[in-house]
């Protein structure tokens, strides 16, 4: 895919509306810091220094979520990072907005509302229709450009994603066409060892679909779901696994090249092996035989795709499975893609260096909507400017 990037432009005084993805974990009403605002700063930096008058567009959570918050401290962190005053404007298409634009200075940065709080944003509709809502028409004619820098929001048909990339001339950021150049890669490689785990079965299962005839290794929820699917009685786990899941995955499983785990850790650290299974208590990690399987396909394979924790990592009974997966992972020579899930947050935490892998996406949905083939509205629509 080629898309118009920021070399392609000087933007000495030009207004740029600039979409990114500062949607981060938020505890106990605190945003946490992570790589998406640190890589999207690096891109506001960049224009900020380049003398651009930039507006910036981002989302933190879902409406009637515990995370939907205003972009205060976003604004704050994006401040630190840069080391230029990202000041936040509490309104989105407003008057307070529209002033705050149009008298922006040449390298002046500000932080509208989040997106989410306009009812407009999140309705899938098709970039042309959403280009003719008053979000997009009040803003639209404020700018020179648009920069879209988020492709982890690039999977969603909403406002600030494809209405004004419909509308005005739009370009692709820094952080987007970074991990558009690497993701294209993993697809001229062909076969690759899939590395399944996470929490969000659902996702495993269209991965699995995709990549069938690849060697798909289990690990995180997914692997409970695999198991369970062929026949194996997994006891406490039982309870809580979606019945709809594991009857997909028994028409699937057949098809595919599946390796499950022959051991694990269970929910009061202790090992257990296949063959003591069921057991009352809960599944929390793969077990040192797994690993050492896992390890040695990790090894012998050109391509790697890696998705989500192997195991419940944040507690450190449960760390072992995912360190050890994504050492290897690390350490070995194949072309390396990670992401989805809490795949970034687990590799700072076992400060595994980032340069180890081939690519670590900042994307969720998007990323594995990427994989699996699907068209991307926010891509799709920024072709319109260079087709
Ligand atoms: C993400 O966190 O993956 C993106 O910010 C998209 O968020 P969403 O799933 O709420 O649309």
């Amino acid at each position: 895919m080629k898309f118009l990037t920021m070399s392609d432009f000087d933007f000495n005084g030009k207004k740029v509306l600039l979409r990114v993805d500062l949607n981060s974990p938020v505890i106990n009403g605190k945003i946490r810091l992570n790589d998406r605002i640190a890589e999207h700063a690096k891109t506001i930096k960049e224009l900020v220094n380049k003398k651009a008058k930039v507006a910036i567009l981002a989302h933190q959570g879902r409406p009637g979520k515990e995370d939907f918050l205003d972009l205060r401290q976003h604004a704050k962190m994006l401040t630190k990072l840069t080391g230029k005053k990202i000041r936040y404007v509490d309104d989105l298409y407003g008057n307070e907005a529209i002033n705050k634009i149009k008298n922006m200075k040449s390298g002046e940065a500000v932080l509208l509302k989040n997106v989410r709080s306009s009812k407009l944003e999140m309705l899938a509709l098709s970039p042309k229709r959403h280009s003719a809502s008053d979000f997009v028409k009040t803003l639209t004619p404020l700018f020179d450009f648009f920069i879209q820098d988020a492709f982890s929001v690039c999977h969603r048909s909403h406002a600030s994603v494809v209405g004004f990339a419909y509308a005005m001339p739009s370009i692709a950021g820094r952080v987007l066409e970074k991990e558009l150049k690497s993701l294209e890669k993993i697809k001229k490689i062909g076969k690759a060892t899939y590395i399944l785990g996470g929490a969000k079965p659902e996702e495993d299962l269209a991965l699995l679909k995709h990549a069938s005839k690849n060697k798909i290794l289990t690990a995180g929820t997914f692997c409970l779901f695999c198991l369970s699917a062929a026949n194996c009685n997994l006891g406490k786990e039982n309870e809580i696994l979606d019945k709809n899941i594991v009857k997909s995955l028994k028409m699937f499983m057949k098809k595919s090249n599946l390796f499950m785990p022959i051991d694990f850790v269970d929910e009061d650290g202790k090992e257990v092996e296949l063959s003591d299974l069921p057991t009352d208590k809960l599944i929390f990690d793969i077990g040192r035989k797994t690993i050492d399987r896992y390890k040695k396909i990790i090894k012998s394979s050109k391509a790697i795709f890696l998705k989500g924790p192997v195991g419940k990592y944040e507690e450190k009974k449960f760390q072992f499975g995912t360190k050890e997966i994504f050492k290897a992972v690390a350490d070995s020579k194949a072309f390396s893609v990670v992401g989805g899930g809490n795949t970034v947050d687990a590799i700072n935490r076992f400060r595994i260096p980032k340069n180890r892998f081939s690519h670590v996406s900042l994307g969720g949905g998007a990323l594995i909507s990427y994989v699996i083939g699907k068209k991307l509205p926010g891509l799709e629509v920024l072709k319109k400017w260079t087709e």
